[in-house]
């Protein structure tokens, strides 16, 4: 079959990967695909949704599965449904456990899905009110819509919350995604996350994976959209009841509660947990694989990704089960210095054709190819992976791959995974 995937980061090229070697495959395509996954794809060049679904029809795509959020929360899958086209990704509706934050907890409630307190306020007296009444309790402030992963503030003090809360509601930070916020209990533990591929009806499980998300050493610095990843999630790893508890208790409620509403949730699923002294609680869901969790979690897959992908757009995976490499994956992010603020893109990167480091991969996350040579182009510029029986030995790897890649600008963290 002819597979499109959408998207052009690191996680495209992990699926496109973990895609490419599936004996159901004619021909892969993506759009716009990067450097790195046009070794493995043909990629098209789509600026708009016309020039997306014509191109669909001129190759006769028959499975598009959708990386990224926006284009989910924006009802992509739906249009595509609708013009006969089969996709993985959520619909719209279903998007919404990512697209609004309110919307999941609310949903979260509804079904009895463990989660920290909240309140969702439209008018910022009303939150400092709110914040006035409960001084003493910590409060995480959220924009309710997409905000690039930058809609959340984890407020140290009652004056942090209130700037907070006036950023989003009075001077539109966020413009629509921050017109209304939620106001959360701060609740404390060790953060993993689990994902999952689901059908509609039922879900199986893909990994776990725990990611850094501070830009530098000792989670010091701000927040980026994640500079590493280990997986499995050491929170998880050690206590295999917790993932049982955190699965019951979070993905089989979602796809139960997702169905029953009149949702069914088809696609990756993302949980972001916080492992309490109450057990596992929802910090957020994302509608899609995560970014670099995807380049830390396929490389060990060895079941084939895109039979299972398409069980789950015929319902059943329930037949499905998926084989894993033993051991652990952990990946580096190579950035461009200065990410998540100003970047100096443009240097020209070398070393990556180096292919004696048995057990690693090189995912290209923001490159560019210009007059036959490979640009640091983004923010986040490479995932670096490296896979062995443990999580030292992974590390190891994944470290001495990073060791043989170089550009002048180039900054990545030196501690993931230890
Ligand atoms: P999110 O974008 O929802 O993943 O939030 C970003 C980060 O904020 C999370 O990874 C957590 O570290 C933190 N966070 C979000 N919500 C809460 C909460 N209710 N309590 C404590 N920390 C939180
Ligand atoms: N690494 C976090 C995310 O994909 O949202």
């Amino acid at each position: 079959m002819k597979v499109l995937i959408i998207g052009g980061g690191g996680r495209e090229h992990a699926l496109a990967h973990a895609m490419s070697s599936s004996p159901m495959l004619t021909e892969l395509l993506a759009t716009p695909g990067n450097p790195g996954i046009s070794a493995l794809a043909r990629c098209l060049d789509c600026p708009d949704e016309t020039t997306l679904f014509a191109a669909i029809k001129d190759e006769a795509v028959d499975l598009v599965v959708i990386g990224p959020e926006a284009p989910l929360v924006d009802g992509m899958a739906d249009r595509l449904n609708a013009a006969g086209v089969a996709v993985f990704g959520p619909s719209q509706k279903a998007a919404m456990l990512e697209g609004s934050k309110a919307f999941a907890r609310a949903f979260c409630d509804r079904h009895h899905i463990p989660q920290p307190s909240w309140r969702e306020f439209t008018d910022s007296h009303e939150a400092i009110a709110y914040i006035n009444a409960h001084p003493a309790e910590g409060h995480v402030i959220k924009a309710d819509g997409l905000a690039a992963g930058k809609g959340v503030v984890v407020a140290d003090t009652k004056a942090e919350a209130i700037t907070a809360i006036t950023n989003m509601l009075d001077d539109q930070q966020f413009g629509e995604a921050g017109a209304s916020i939620l106001i959360e209990e701060r609740i404390s533990g060790v953060e993993a996350s689990l994902f999952a591929m689901a059908d509609g009806n039922h879900a199986i499980m893909i990994g776990t994976a725990q990611d850094y998300k501070r830009a530098l050493d000792g989670d010091k610095g701000p927040n980026t959209g994640g500079m590493g990843a280990v997986s499995p999630a050491p929170a998880l790893d050690a206590n295999p009841h917790l993932t049982d508890q955190a699965w019951r208790e979070v993905v089989e409620n979602v796809i139960h509660g997702m169905k029953a509403e009149g949702m069914p949730y088809q696609g990756f699923l993302y949980v972001g947990l916080m492992i309490t002294d109450d057990g596992p609680k929802v910090i957020e869901f994302n509608c899609r694989f995560g970014d670099p969790e995807a380049e830390v979690i396929l490389p060990r897959l060895e079941s084939d990704l895109l039979s299972a992908i398409v069980a789950a757009t015929k319902s059943q995976l329930h037949q499905t089960a998926l084989q894993f490499k033993p051991g652990a994956a952990v990946t580096v992010v190579m950035a461009n210095g200065g990410y998540p603020g100003p970047i100096s893109p443009g240097g020209v990167i070398t070393g990556l054709a180096e292919d004696e480091i048995t057990n690693s991969m090189v995912f290209h996350a923001g490159t560019q190819m210009t007059e036959g040579k490979i640009i640091a182009a983004g923010g986040r510029v490479l995932a670096v992976t490296g896979w062995g029986e443990d999580q030292a030995s992974a590390r190891q790897t994944a470290y001495a791959r990073v060791k043989k890649i170089n550009w002048p600008d180039v900054y990545y963290r030196k501690d993931i995974a230890r």
